[in-house]
Order: C-alpha cells, then sequence, then structure tokens
C-alpha cells in the first residue's frame, strides 16, 4: 500500500520556502513537466509544485521515457521563475542534483553519487532523474537571453522492489539499496528544503554576492564523475577518454584517448 500525502503538514513544513502552500498532489498524470510546462505558460507562479503517484508518460533525457510505476517513486516538477541568463540554466541541473543528494543523505542515510549532469547513482545504477525544461523571454538587442521560466522534473525510485526487464540491469530504488522502504513525504519536504537551499545560494552566487563555496566547487566534491573517471561518452559520434573536471560554464570535461580534450554538452556519459 502507497503512504499518502499530507498537503498541510507539506505546506506547514515548507512555509518559509517559495513552495509554501503551491504543492499540488495529483494521483495520476501523464507528465507532472508537461503540466508544469502548460501552467507556467498560463501564468502559474515561482515555487508551483506538482507531485503525482504515477505518470503515464513520464518523460526522461534524450527523449527517452521515465518509469513511473504507481505509489513507488516521487515524480514531481517545481516551477521556478528565476532571473536568470539561459545559458546558465546548466547551473539549475547541477544544483537539483545536490539537493536531491543532500535530501537523500538527510531522511535515508544513503550516500547517492551525481553522473553529470544529474543522474542520482547507488552503486553505478540510477535511482534518479532530473530533467529541466525552459523558455526564453524575448531577447533584445546585444542582451543575452534571459529564463521566462524552469521547470525542473525530479523522479526519485523510492520503494520499487522490481523493475521490467530492460531496466532491471541499469535501475535501482532507495528501498532496494537497504531493504526498508522510505516515506515519499518525508522526502519529497527535504527535497524542497534543499532545493530551495541550492538555489538562493546560485542565485547569490550568480549576483556575485556569495561567501560560500561555488557550485562548481560543491558539484566537483559531490560527484566522483568529475576528474579521474574513465568513461565513454555517446556525444559526436563517441569518444573515450577520462573527466579532467568542469569548466567554467559547467560542462564536463574529458581528456580523450584520441588526445583531445573533449567538453561534453549533453551528457550520455557512461563507466568505461
Ligand atoms: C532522466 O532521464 O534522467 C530524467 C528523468 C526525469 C523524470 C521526472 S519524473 C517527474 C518529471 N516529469 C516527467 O515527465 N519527467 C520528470
Amino acid at each position: 500500500m502507497a503512504d499518502s500525502f499530507d498537503l498541510s503538514a507539506v505546506a506547514a513544513a515548507l512555509s518559509a520556502t517559495a513552495f509554501a502552500d503551491r504543492v499540488q498532489h495529483l494521483p495520476s498524470i501523464g507528465s507532472t513537466n508537461v503540466l508544469a510546462l502548460e501552467a507556467a505558460q498560463a501564468g502559474a507562479p515561482h515555487g508551483s509544485v506538482w507531485i503525482a503517484d504515477e505518470q503515464t508518460a513520464g518523460r526522461g533525457r534524450g527523449g527517452h521515457g521515465w518509469y513511473s510505476i504507481p505509489g513507488d517513486g516521487l515524480y514531481l516538477s517545481v516551477l521556478l521563475r528565476p532571473q536568470m541568463a539561459l545559458a546558465d540554466a546548466l547551473w539549475l541541473s547541477l544544483a537539483t542534483g545536490l539537493a536531491a543528494q543532500s535530501a537523500i543523505a538527510a531522511v535515508t542515510g544513503i550516500k547517492v553519487d551525481i553522473r553529470w549532469p544529474n543522474d542520482l547513482l547507488i552503486k553505478e545504477k540510477k535511482c534518479g532523474g532530473i530533467l529541466v525544461e525552459t523558455s526564453t523571454g524575448a531577447s533584445h538587442s546585444e542582451a543575452p537571453a534571459m529564463l521566462r521560466y524552469a521547470v525542473i522534473g525530479i523522479g526519485l525510485n523510492v520503494n520499487h522492489q522490481n523493475f521490467p526487464d530492460e531496466l532491471q540491469s541499469a535501475a535501482t530504488s532507495l528501498r532496494r539499496e537497504d531493504g526498508r522502504p522510505w516515506s515519499r513525504q518525508t522526502i519529497l519536504i527535504e527535497l524542497l528544503l534543499a532545493l530551495e537551499t541550492q538555489i538562493s545560494l546560485l542565485e547569490e552566487e550568480l549576483r556575485e554576492v556569495s561567501n560560500t563555496a561555488g557550485l562548481l566547487e560543491r558539484f566537483t566534491v559531490a560527484s566522483s564523475w568529475v576528474c579521474g573517471k574513465r568513461v565513454r561518452v555517446e556525444e559526436a559520434g563517441g569518444y573515450t577518454g577520462v573527466t579532467t573536471g568542469l569548466d567554467a560554464r559547467g560542462f564536463l570535461r574529458v581528456a580523450g584517448d584520441d588526445g583531445k580534450l573533449h567538453t561534453v554538452l549533453s551528457g550520455g556519459v557512461r563507466p568505461y
């Protein structure tokens, strides 16, 4: 029996955040990201959150689907209207990965790794993913294109005990890691609190008023994939090499076995 959500308890726990009273729950939906994009277009406010028990057409990165069996996972989308250039949108993905990692650790004690840009892994199997979809405002002359809004979709495999055959070898869940079920509501609250913290830090950093370690540095510490990992990259025809850190825009660099220094733009990074 799936655990349920008490939205007034969620609102109380989030009262100091942009998400207070803005979390909506749906038993079933095609995709919370699609719903959030439509709502954003119709003027929904910054901080709106949609969470579903089930998605019938969950979207993943790179045109893939997202397995969203009823009741076992957290499937949510967060609408943000940040003062941010489109060129900075990758930072939102990285910041969300950090938020998910710290929320999972705080609730369950499980140490999740982050594969650039934002796959959440336990022992190299995927337990969560993040899909950021953006819209830009009209751009004027030389000024950089600004984000009108960003929808951050987060899928976490929380209490899944099994996966379809085609996902068995690549997917896992928090429950499969340590055998016990977890409260989706507790993780949801911790995740949104952590997201608020990471987004505030990022906004301060972009306004250059930050006095904490930058996102680039925080991500490098949090992810074992950023430096020294032998990888294969399914991009630009495919190549292999060793990761050598993030560039100033947050893209992953790989010293290729072909002698070139590559910049990974879209993901598709696998162990090799
Ligand atoms: C990935 O491929 O790693 C990203 C998966 C993102 C899945 C989440 S589940 C909630 C939200 N709604 C969607 O349709 N997708 C995202």
